[in-house]
């Protein structure tokens, strides 16, 4: 029926606690405030401006987004395949509402998205479901043999007319390449490049975020 249909989210996720939607936010703008100085970003400016020598000003370039969060399961109203199922998880049932501590061990820039990787606990890997990553092996090659939730991020910001489930395709295809040496030490960590305009930075200190977890509806 209508009621059924509508009655499911358009995803489930955990929702980052204002306050720290706040400090993750602010550390992101302040990341790409330092990296589009860098040298070694300059070098491959092009990536992201189609020439050589043009500036980019990665706080303009990126819409950012207002509700952080890190999708578990988007169900599309109850349209997306295992929708049904993954609101009947008792696990879900039971977690919904409570508060959980992500764990975001790394941040990653590509001349679409930038966004925060999440490492998730044995726990919150109980609200991941398994097959997200098989599914994106189509597109990406590789990504269905990386570790269950691997794909699990927090979209900060989207190029103009990128749409935000490009930043988990971008996130697994930047764990499927072979990683680079790190090419600069940047005070949050280690930075490095895995070519056509990918950057990711491993942070020293993972940044410990508190995150509710529940549904959107829109
Ligand atoms: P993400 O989780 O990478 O941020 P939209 O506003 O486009 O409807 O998307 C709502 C949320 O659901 C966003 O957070 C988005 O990406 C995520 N999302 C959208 N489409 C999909 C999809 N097909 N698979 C997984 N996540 C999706």
């Amino acid at each position: 029926s209508l009621l059924e249909e509508t009655s499911l989210p358009l995803y489930f996720g955990w929702f980052l606690l204002s306050s720290v939607q706040v400090k993750v936010g602010c550390t992101a703008m302040d990341f790409l405030k330092t990296l589009d100085t860098l040298e070694v970003f300059k070098k491959h400016i092009a990536d992201f401006t189609g020439e050589a020598e043009k500036e980019v000003d990665l706080e303009q370039y990126f819409e950012t987004k207002e509700t952080l969060h890190c999708t578990t399961k988007f169900c599309n109203y109850g349209k997306a395949d295992g929708a049904k199922e993954y609101a009947k998880n008792p696990v879900v049932k039971k977690s919904y509402g409570s508060v959980f501590s992500l764990s975001l061990t790394a941040l990653f820039v590509t001349p679409r998205t930038v966004g925060a990787r999440v490492s998730l606990t044995e726990e919150q890997l109980q609200l991941w479901p398994a097959d997200t990553e098989k599914e994106s092996e189509v597109g990406i090659p590789g990504s269905a043999s990386l570790p269950v939730g691997s794909r699990a991020h927090i979209t900060l910001g989207c190029a103009a007319g990128v749409e935000p489930i490009q930043t988990g395709l971008d996130l697994l295809q930047i764990l499927t390449l072979p990683e680079g040496e790190a090419l600069e030490e940047m005070e949050l960590g280690s930075l490095r490049y895995y070519g056509e305009g990918r950057w990711m930075l491993s942070l020293r200190e993972p940044i410990c975020a508190a995150a509710c977890f529940s549904s959107f509806y829109g």
